[in-house]
């Protein structure tokens, strides 16, 4: 957006204003204005699922203050949670202090996985399929047209052993391709079926499984901030005393992982909020995230805060398999319009938006924890709610 994602007062509006006003900024249409309403209609879940019966509501919010790479922007998130919106908010304004949140990723590179069991040779199985390795991704060549006009495509293929499971020794292939703004689920199981047969041919083996990997490890993106430990200043806590207790809090969470849990949900009411916004695979986020989190062998936390020359420097890097092309984004006006909001981002854009709000949420739930514990907020809206039912 060309404008600031400062709005402040915009949570004393009532819902009217803030749509109007949401309108005026992002330039919104009388459709697009509708799609705040609900969205998805009855006929649309009778394509999407099977036995479909109705619809299910969660509220839309939008987070401001973000800046992320120097572009202001508003964040769309759904969530049923409680002070997950203003603790965002409230994180992006103290980012902003520090001028806000640098962000990247790696190439759109999805994993297939191919089982092979039985393999009679299994090192000799791996030195053909290395070989043969451009003969079998030519076999590629006449699906996802889309995708290669784009620049996408199969990129590689990579062998692993597994020597020791309880079915025996297996051979798994994993094919790698760049599904550009896909998230590209169906492109590489097409894929993997494929070459199944090809990879049976050439090692003697038995194909079982042909499905991509959620551990989408080469299809990351991170997110970092600089904040003046200032900026982090409590009426009850200095700067440098809330900074050092993130630090503490974060070694933690890196250290014990019931604390990583806890710790890596909080990170995940900021990115399952945004995927729910624009149609994501969540659960796919949710598995590839906390594989990742595990990766060492130690489930831990996925984030890195540290203080150094009185900043606070906070850095969040992870898989993020999304897309803004096919999936739900053509079935619902509603995750259209949050794309509509962000700026109609790619998938990498969309991805290293998702992983700012997870700093950004986990800053705000670390801040809270460290200072004044969170159940002052969630009280705070907790009294909000039973004056309404009073009221109403
Ligand atoms: C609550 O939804 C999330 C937190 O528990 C996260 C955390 O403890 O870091 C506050």
């Amino acid at each position: 957006m060309s404008r600031s994602s400062r709005l402040p007062g915009f949570y004393k509006l009532d819902i009217e204003a803030r749509q109007h006003l949401l309108a005026e900024l992002a330039d919104l249409s009388p459709a697009d204005l509708q799609a705040l309403a609900g969205g998805l209609n009855v006929g649309d879940a009778d394509v999407l699922v099977e036995n479909a019966v109705g619809l299910y509501a969660l509220p839309l919010a939008i987070a401001p203050n973000f800046i992320l790479d120097d572009q202001d922007l508003l964040m769309p998130l759904v969530i049923e949670e409680p002070s997950v919106v203003a603790a965002m908010a409230h994180a992006a304004k103290i980012v902003r202090m520090g001028g806000g949140f640098t962000t990247g990723s790696t190439r759109p590179v999805m994993i297939g996985q191919i089982q092979l069991l039985d393999v009679p040779y299994p090192d000799a199985a791996i030195i053909r399929i290395n070989a043969l390795k451009a003969e079998l991704l030519a076999k590629l060549k006449h699906l996802h047209p889309t995708i290669r006009k784009l620049g996408g495509g199969p990129l590689d293929l990579q062998v692993r052993k597994l020597p020791h499971t309880p079915a025996g020794p297996m051979l798994i292939v994993h094919l790698l391709m760049d599904t550009r703004d896909a998230m590209g689920a169906n492109a590489i199981n097409t894929a993997a079926e494929t070459l199944a047969p090809e990879l049976e041919a050439i090692t003697q083996g038995r194909v079982l499984l042909r499905i991509l990997s959620n551990l989408s490890d080469q299809r990351r993106a991170w997110a970092t901030c600089r904040i003046p430990v200032g900026a982090l200043e409590t009426p009850e806590l200095p700067g440098e005393a809330v900074a050092r207790g993130i630090f503490e809090a974060n070694a933690f969470a890196l250290a014990d992982p019931y604390r990583a849990a806890t710790h890596n949900k909080g990170i995940f009411n900021g990115i399952d909020a945004v995927a729910l916004a624009t149609g994501q695979d969540w659960r796919a986020i949710e598995a590839g995230g906390h594989a990742y989190a595990a990766r060492d062998g130690q489930y831990r936390a996925l984030t890195d805060w540290r203080v150094e020359d009185n900043h606070l420097l906070g850095r969040l890097e992870m898989p993020l398999a999304v897309g803004t092309v096919g999936g739900l984004t053509k079935y619902h006006p509603t995750a259209r319009l949050a794309l509509k909001l962000l700026g109609h981002p790619d998938a990498r854009q969309l991805s290293q938006i998702m992983v700012a709000a997870g700093l950004a949420q986990n800053l705000a739930a670390l801040r809270a924890l460290v200072t004044e514990g969170i159940q002052r907020g969630h009280m705070a809206l907790h009294a909000k709610r039973l004056e309404m039912r009073r009221n109403s």
